[in-house]
């Protein structure tokens, strides 16, 4: 039997929780009085919560002590939690049901692969947690994607040879740490964007049945 390892990123692919992101990372800007742009929050996609506001301080020409800096990450991080509060199953994106459940009625090894520290919250309130053989997420990591080590610790943890491996992003760091860890890079999203992906969509419902299985079935050079 053919057995892959198939990695999704959380944000942006599993559930859009990039708004509230931005509503968080905007109001905490605003607060500092620095102007925050959705063209800006393109840029915080993949990148963990410390970078992230590293660049915000950073574009508003604004420096903090490191007490403050860890105040604003925590200020940042309760607003963020209070927008996940209100989450429910309508909000995981269209027809990743779908697909998840393919990968499930075919035996195959399911895993998250996110930067977010607060991962297993979100795929609790939407009730996919116990869905995944295993979560990796930014708890579990030391280097940020486009460094390919979350991905590399899922296919360990799975039991898989990374070039068995597919990975769903939606991120250009992501793509680039899949690329990286040797596996199959599929982007989900805009082709302009995702260009350095083995392949892209724009989200699951471009995703047939028939593509699943050829993943299922093939070698990662002959696909
Ligand atoms: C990534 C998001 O998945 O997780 C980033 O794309 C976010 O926007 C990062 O900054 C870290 O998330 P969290 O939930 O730990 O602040
Ligand atoms: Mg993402």
């Amino acid at each position: 039997m053919n057995k892959k390892g198939f990695i999704f990123d959380l944000d942006g692919v599993i559930v859009d929780t990039a708004k509230y992101h931005f509503l968080a990372w905007k109001k905490l800007a605003n607060d500092l009085g620095i102007d925050f742009t959705e063209h800006q929050n393109e840029q915080l996609k993949g990148v963990s919560r410390v970078k992230s506001l590293e660049k915000i301080l950073d574009w508003g020409g604004v420096s903090v002590s490191e007490e403050e800096f860890l105040q604003l990450m925590d200020k940042k991080n309760r607003d963020y939690l209070s927008y996940i509060d209100t989450m429910t199953e309508d909000e995981i994106l269209v027809d990743v049901p779908k697909v998840l459940n393919l990968l499930k009625s075919g035996d195959q090894g399911i895993a998250l692969g996110s930067a977010s520290k607060n991962a297993r919250t979100i795929l609790k309130k939407v009730h996919l947690f116990e869905t995944f053989h295993t979560i990796v997420d930014g708890t579990n990591v030391t280097k940020a994607k486009p460094d390919p080590e979350v991905f590399l610790i899922a296919a360990k943890q799975l039991d898989l040879e990374p070039e068995h491996c597919i990975v769903f992003e939606d991120s250009i760091a992501g793509i680039q740490a899949a690329n990286a860890a040797n596996m199959i890079s599929i982007g989900i999203g805009e082709e302009s964007v995702l260009s350095e992906a083995d392949f892209v969509f724009k989200d699951f419902s471009e995703i047939s049945e028939s593509f699943v299985a050829q993943l299922i079935n093939k070698q990662h050079s002959t696909i």
